[in-house]
């Protein structure tokens, strides 16, 4: 099944729980907005494309829960229900581009509440459909980068769990794969949640692509012996000067660019930022506890009273960047964001 999907049978929102991944495959449903806010919080979603999508499915939950019978009573609820989404996390700009497509269309199209229980739904929908669409442009693009022998490093989920199906990163190494380029992958374990090794490693398995797991600070010494011939991840948010995306990310560009190593990012158009302020965008600031406590047992890993910060993503500038694949294209420095947006 495809990560995210609308239940029509009992008005739900369908998604594969990330967090019990890779030992249970366990599809959970979302009743009403307060489980998808539940669900984005805790990363049984996760990723900036599915979350994107999960935003939209939760605006279309809220019209079909509302028992507003005005245009402007419903209104009122929807938006209430996505400011509500869009607080659960803050850096993947795809969050709030889905809850503000979604009420935009409503704003434009719907003449009364049925109406607009309608067309958000449908909405929603036709996102999941392109997402899955446009990761595989994204894939098609990005595997001309790709050759015969190529060690492929890559950080966090990407992949089709990140997305409704495909991947972004993990699109562009499927689409290679599926070309018939003999490559491999090396997947870092991405702590504190282990997105990596818990998911990346798993969706690669699944399809036979060859993958190593490493932790996350044995990437250097890999790329200095030359065992990495590429980088490729993902980004929650781009801006003119920076890449967002897990944290981690800006230090393996660093790495990257020592040793001459290719650093490309995938990502769909919906993850440009064209016109905010650096000062505005939030890096998200996660609990301690991911790193105080390991594992479903909680075993301490840092001493109480020891304070931490736990924060999720980071930014890489854009000169560490070598290319951006999207679905207009591959576009190569200097890069400009208005120029991918057109296409
Ligand atoms: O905290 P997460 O797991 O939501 O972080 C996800 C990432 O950083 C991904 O690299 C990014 O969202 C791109 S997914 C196609």
């Amino acid at each position: 099944m495809r990560t995210i999907e609308w239940n029509d049978s009992d008005s739900s929102v369908k998604m594969i729980d990330q967090t019990l991944l890779p030992g249970e495959l366990k599809i959970i449903k979302c009743k009403n907005v307060a489980e998808i806010c539940e669900a984005i919080q805790n990363l049984r979603i996760r990723g900036a494309p599915a979350l994107g999508v999960c935003g939209a499915f939760g605006v279309a939950m809220a019209a079909r829960l509302s028992s507003a019978n005005t245009v402007g009573g419903m209104l009122k609820d929807i938006k209430a229900a996505g400011e509500a989404i869009k607080k659960t996390r803050p850096t993947a700009i795809n969050l709030s581009w889905g809850v503000d497509r979604l009420i935009q269309i409503v704003e434009e199209e719907g003449m009364d509440p049925h109406l607009i229980r309608n067309i958000a739904l449908e909405e929603a929908q036709r996102m999941a459909d392109e997402d899955a669409a446009i990761n595989k442009k994204i894939g098609k693009n990005g595997a001309k980068l790709l050759k015969d022998g190529d060690v492929i490093l890559t950080h966090c989920n990407a992949g089709r769990l990140a997305c409704v199906d495909w991947g972004t990163a993990l699109g562009v190494i499927r689409s290679a794969a599926l070309e018939g380029t003999k490559i491999s992958v090396v997947a870092c374990e991405t702590r504190p949640l282990n997105q990596g090794s818990r998911l990346t490693a798993w969706e690669l398995q699944q399809d036979k692509i060859p993958v190593h797991v490493i932790t996350d600070s044995a990437a250097g010494f890999l790329m200095s012996e030359g065992v990495i011939s590429k980088v490729i991840v993902g980004a929650d948010r781009i801006t003119q000067e920076f890449v967002y995306n897990k944290i981690g990310t800006y230090s393996l560009s660093v790495l990257a660019k020592e040793h001459n190593i290719p650093f490309y990012v995938a990502a769909p158009v919906s993850t440009l930022d064209p016109d905010n302020w650096e000062e505005n965008i939030k890096i998200e600031e996660r609990s301690p506890d991911e790193i105080r406590y390991l594992g479903k047992a909680k075993e301490l890993n840092v001493a109480e009273g020891i304070p931490i910060l736990n924060l999720a993503f980071d930014k890489t500038p854009m000169e560490n960047i070598s290319a951006i694949i999207t679905e207009n294209g591959t576009f190569y420095p200097p890069i400009l964001i208005d120029e991918i947006i057109l296409g």
